[in-house]
């Protein structure tokens, strides 16, 4: 606490690069995936929203005939599963069932999935939490899906929405 009242003594130059350290560290670092069991504690709504949609689905999906056009077993194939699960390669148990999950959107949750510092927008946005843009989309809406026609993100974003009906 004293180290951390001391530096708002200190001069904005030192502040600045005080952060700017800090999300380097953040970006530096391989965060873990906790999986859409976590989020679901506190966003039900948007849970709900969620599992109805075909994100959810993504995995069912590469089990259908239509996917086996592609490939032998896609459920196995790591060129399907990147873009079809949650996470894919990376370290840890990534619950494949369920497919394109919040964290695929929103960054892994191990840091920000934590009620103080999720209310902080800025402090869960330094702990890793991404608000998409379509850059995002288009990191899977793209023409290395081997269904992919076009990609309307304006269109796209209204039929996955999952407001809080809390706000405003
Ligand atoms: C312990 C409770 C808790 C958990 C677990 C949690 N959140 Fe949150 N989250 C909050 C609170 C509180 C807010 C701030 C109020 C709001 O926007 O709902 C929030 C806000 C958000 C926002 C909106 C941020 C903004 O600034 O607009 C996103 C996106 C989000 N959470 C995603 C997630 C995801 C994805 C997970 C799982 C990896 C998760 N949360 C887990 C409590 C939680
Ligand atoms: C990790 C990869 C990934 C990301 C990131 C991603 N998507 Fe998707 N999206 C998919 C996959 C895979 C499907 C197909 C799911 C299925 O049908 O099984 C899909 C399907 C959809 C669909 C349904 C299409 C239809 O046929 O109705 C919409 C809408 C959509 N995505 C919007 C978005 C938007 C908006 C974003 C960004 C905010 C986004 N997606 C980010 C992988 C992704
Ligand atoms: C670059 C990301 C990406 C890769 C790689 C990818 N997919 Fe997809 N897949 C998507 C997205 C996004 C969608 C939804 C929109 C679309 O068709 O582009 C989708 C949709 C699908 C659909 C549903 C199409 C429909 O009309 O409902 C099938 C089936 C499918 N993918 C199978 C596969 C198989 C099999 C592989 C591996 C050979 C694969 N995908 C690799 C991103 C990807
Ligand atoms: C396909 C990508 C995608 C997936 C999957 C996804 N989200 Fe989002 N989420 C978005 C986008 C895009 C927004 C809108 C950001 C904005 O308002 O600019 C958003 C907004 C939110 C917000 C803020 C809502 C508000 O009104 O302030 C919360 C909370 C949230 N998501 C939680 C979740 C949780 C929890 C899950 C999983 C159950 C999830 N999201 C799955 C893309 C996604």
């Amino acid at each position: 606490m004293k180290f951390v009242k001391n530096l708002w003594l200190t001069s904005t130059v030192i502040l600045a690069s005080l952060f700017a350290f800090s999300s380097v560290s953040f970006s530096g670092e391989t965060l873990k995936y906790t999986g859409e069991k976590k989020c679901f504690m506190c966003h039900k709504t948007q849970h709900t929203v969620w599992i109805a949609s075909k994100h959810a689905k993504a995995f069912e999906t590469l089990g259908t005939d239509a996917a086996k056009k592609f490939s032998a077993d896609p459920q196995k194939d790591a060129k399907c599963l990147k873009c079809h699960v949650t996470g894919y390669g990376a370290e840890g148990k990534i619950v494949e069932e369920h497919g394109v999950q919040c964290e695929s959107c929103h960054g892994a949750g191990e840091k920000y999935a934590k009620d103080k510092i999720m209310k902080v927008q800025k402090d869960a946005i330094d702990a890793g939490m991404i608000l998409p843009t379509e850059a995002k989309c288009k990191e899977c809406h793209n023409a290395n899906s081997p269904t992919f026609t076009a990609f309307n993100f304006a269109e796209a974003v209204k039929t996955i929405a999952h407001p809080n009906p809390e706000k405003k």
